[in-house]
């Protein structure tokens, strides 16, 4: 018996899709239960939350999502909540949630595997060349959380958001970003509007102040239009991107289609305060297809890999489950957003089967001939 506290997940399902994404990432984690003490408990987050308790983000959630180790995150939001007032909405529960744990950088990984050529649309020699890139968001400033507010009435009624950042608030994430390519291919873009926002000038400055420290990394700006446009063009030049939160946003989801399908990112994020990381899939509550046991649960199952490596530091599962997933695409089993020419989609559950199969062999396989019981 360990004499060590079990590692406490918790799940927040949400909306939409969210439930069956976390269903089948729970299986997952099951497996990876019998290698890492680990111990999966849910709660209640965004219109489920609303619904059930009136509010989208509630203080036990809040409470419980500080206590534990890793939370993953389903997804939030429905059509069904579009017209409440924005602070209200099961969004602000999420942006709320991402301020109070201080989640600063939001990691999105962006990978078209070699099984997943057909599902991408880019060009097949573009393709073939590779897309590994990591995205690194700006998640606790910006757009996002700046004064805001409507006055005026009739054609004159005004509407505003505020985009600012302080240095500090760029120097986290542009650190982290750095980091992130020192590890990697040593390659970072940041990616900005200089040309003609104040804020972009700053973060500028904040990149070049900071490149000197990472001598081995090869430092490019580029302009969010000019990045968009090079992300289809060359998708292949990029390792690192780093961005403001709102080109953030928009940046990963055309890397979603990059990728094969956006149900194909997972994401983390991190915290500068004690707070544990947030992991979620990118593609959001998807409502048009929920309930249909037809979502991609690999943006999900990716996330849980991100925490096996990042939260449980155990590489050696993460790499298993990364190569679990592979065999899976290999026996062409691909969900409908990923779906062959000519070959039958399987649902949420059964991709979901499969990889914990395969990720249960692949660890057996591993242990079992060295293994103290032979
Ligand atoms: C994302 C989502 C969120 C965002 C929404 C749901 C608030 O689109 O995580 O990319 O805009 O950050
Ligand atoms: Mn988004």
């Amino acid at each position: 018996m360990s004499i060590a506290a079990d590692w406490q997940v918790l799940l927040l399902p949400g909306d939409g899709v969210g439930p069956e994404v976390t269903d089948a990432a729970e299986l997952v984690l099951k497996v990876a239960a019998e290698h890492v003490p680990l111990r999966c408990t849910r709660t209640l987050i965004g219109g489920a939350s609303l619904n059930e308790t009136g509010q989208a983000l509630n203080e036990d959630t809040l409470r419980l999502c500080s206590a534990c180790d890793a939370v993953l995150l389903g997804a939030v939001g429905g059509p069904q909540w579009n017209d409440l007032p924005a602070e209200n909405r099961p969004e602000y529960a999420l942006l709320t949630l991402r301020r109070k744990m201080k989640l600063f950088a939001n990691l999105r990984p962006v990978k078209l595997r070699s099984q997943l050529l057909h599902a991408s649309p880019l060009r097949e020699e573009n393709a073939g060349r590779g897309v590994d890139i990591m995205v690194v968001r700006e998640l606790g400033g910006g757009l996002y959380y700046g004064p805001r507010g409507t006055d005026g009435t009739g054609t004159g009624q005004r509407a505003y958001d505020t985009l600012a950042y302080t240095r500090a608030e760029i120097q986290q994430v542009v650190r982290e970003a750095f980091r992130q390519a020192h590890r990697r291919n040593r390659s970072l873009t940041s990616v900005d509007k200089a040309n003609v926002l104040e804020t972009s000038r700053l973060w500028r400055d904040v990149v070049n102040e900071t490149a000197p420290l990472y001598p081995d990394v090869d430092t490019e700006h580029l302009y969010v239009d000019n990045c968009a446009m090079q992300l289809v063009l060359d998708p292949a030049r990029f390792d690192v991107v780093v961005t403001e939160n709102t080109f953030g946003d928009i940046l990963s989801d055309l890397g979603g289609a990059l990728a094969g399908s956006i149900g194909m990112l997972p994401s983390v994020s991190i915290s500068r305060g004690d707070h544990p990381c947030l992991y979620e899939p990118v593609h959001g509550s998807a409502p048009e297809i929920a309930g249909q046991g037809i979502a991609n649960p690999l943006g999900a199952i990716l996330s849980v890999q991100m925490m096996l490596d990042i939260t449980f530091g155990r590489e050696d599962l993460a790499q298993h489950l990364d190569e679990a997933i592979d065999d899976v695409l290999e026996k062409h089993c691909f969900t409908r957003d990923i779906a062959q020419k000519g070959v039958p989609p399987v649902s949420t559950g059964e991709m979901a089967r499969q990889v914990a199969d395969r990720f249960a062999a692949r660890i057996q396989d591993m242990s079992s001939p060295a293994g103290p019981h032979g």
